[in-house]
């Protein structure tokens, strides 16, 4: 680091630190947002908890506010830094979190004593951009008003027990870029309208654990996707759209689903670095340009495949036998099979 990086640095800290000697803490206490303290003191209440009330709102455990866009006004609640030490107590999600209108953050995570619903309430959050409601075994479907968050990118609602489709309105929420819906018991097909969703590099889509059926929709051919992992449904039919040379995808889990297709057409993206597609019904070879891969990880066990296992890259050095066994008729190390 520079010095005049340091300095500008020991210069903000000194700042800083003056700044919390000179204002005494009543004034700091008005610094938080009347209306927002009003509704976190509803949330308090309502929630049982115990939140230090003498500091001012913005630094109670859990509470961030973005000072720069909308001074005082508070932003963000991460509730797991209560559910952390109160994981049974019982808990609802509180209806009056929809009256901070300036939120953009929402981690309702991790509490084993939950019960109700989400509340409607939540869907005035008009700069909500990251929502996360997972492992509180949430029942019901996917609620409708969500799709009237039109801000949000990171949507998470894994770990709970939702049932009924995947909802095709996730398309009209413009900058989605990361869904998480897995370990639910979520049924019928991936709404085609998906593909809809920009093309985004970065794009992640997390389906796992669910009880999804059909194919997944051509539309996602235009995707670019980052990690998509839809392992255990069962899912079925040919997922070549999601190939190309010009993918970037870095992570790719289709295990456990019924999917049937020729593995020799492949074209794998020199991004790959995991890839497992055991426990389906695939067919045909193994790329030989599987071997100019970079592969951390790699399973094509449990399918149908035949013909040499490609020597070379790290398909014999970094997998054993596992990764290859219980196919039709595959050959070659690490398989104890020679090639006639
Ligand atoms: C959940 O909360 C209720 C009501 O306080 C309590 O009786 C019950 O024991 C709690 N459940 C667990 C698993 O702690
Ligand atoms: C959700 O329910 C399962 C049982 O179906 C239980 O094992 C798990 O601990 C529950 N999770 C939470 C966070 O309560
Ligand atoms: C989506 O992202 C673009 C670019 O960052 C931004 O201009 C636009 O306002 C966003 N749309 C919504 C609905 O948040
Ligand atoms: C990738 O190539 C296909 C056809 O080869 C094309 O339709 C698509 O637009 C390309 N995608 C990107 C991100 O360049
Ligand atoms: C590949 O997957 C099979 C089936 O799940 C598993 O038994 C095996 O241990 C895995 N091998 C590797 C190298 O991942
Ligand atoms: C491979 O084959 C040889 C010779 O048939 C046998 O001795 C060995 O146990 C086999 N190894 C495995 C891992 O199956």
């Amino acid at each position: 680091m520079s010095t005049a990086a340091t300095c500008t640095r020991h210069l903000l800290l000194l700042l800083f630190l003056s700044s919390l000697l000179v204002h005494p803490s009543s004034s700091k206490e008005e610094n938080c947002n009347k209306d927002d303290r009003r509704v976190l003191m509803k949330i308090k209440k309502d929630l049982d908890i115990p939140w230090t009330t003498s500091v001012e709102c913005c630094e109670w455990g859990g509470v961030s506010c973005d000072s720069d866009v909308h001074p005082h006004r508070v932003t963000g609640i991460a509730f797991q830094y209560f559910f952390q030490r109160y994981p049974n107590s019982p808990s609802h999600f509180p209806e009056a979190i929809g009256d901070l209108p300036y939120l953009t953050e929402i981690y309702f995570r991790k509490q084993s004593n939950f019960s109700g619903s989400i509340p409607s309430s939540i869907a005035k959050l008009k700069y909500l951009t990251a929502l996360d409601i997972s492992w509180i075994n949430l029942t019901g479907n996917i609620p409708d008003f969500f799709g009237q968050l039109k801000s949000l990118t990171y949507l998470r609602l894994s770990f709970n027990k939702l049932t009924g489709p995947i909802p095709s309105w996730l398309s009209q929420i413009p900058n989605l870029s990361f869904i998480d819906l897995s370990r639910n018991m979520l049924t019928g097909t991936i709404p085609a309208s998906l593909g809809n969703l920009k093309a985004n590099d970065q794009f992640q889509l997390y389906l796992s654990h669910n009880q999804l059926s059909g194919h997944v929709p051509d539309s996602f051919s235009g995707f670019n996707f980052f990690e998509i992992d839809l392992s255990r449904n069962m899912l079925q039919g040919d997922l070549s759209m999601l190939f190309g040379h010009n993918k970037t995808v870095l992570t790719m889990d289709v295990s456990r689903n019924m999917f049937e297709f020729d593995m020799s057409k492949l074209q794998l993206p020199k991004s790959l670095t995991h890839f497992d597609i055991s426990h389906n019904k695939i067919y045909g070879s193994i790329p030989r340009a599987t071997i100019d891969l970079e592969l951390q990880f790699f399973n094509v066990s449990y399918n149908r495949l035949c013909g040499k296992i490609p020597q070379g890259g790290n398909l014999q050095t970094g997998f054993d036998y596992s990764a290859f066994f219980h196919n039709l008729c595959l050959c070659g190390a690490p398989l104890n099979v020679t090639c006639k």
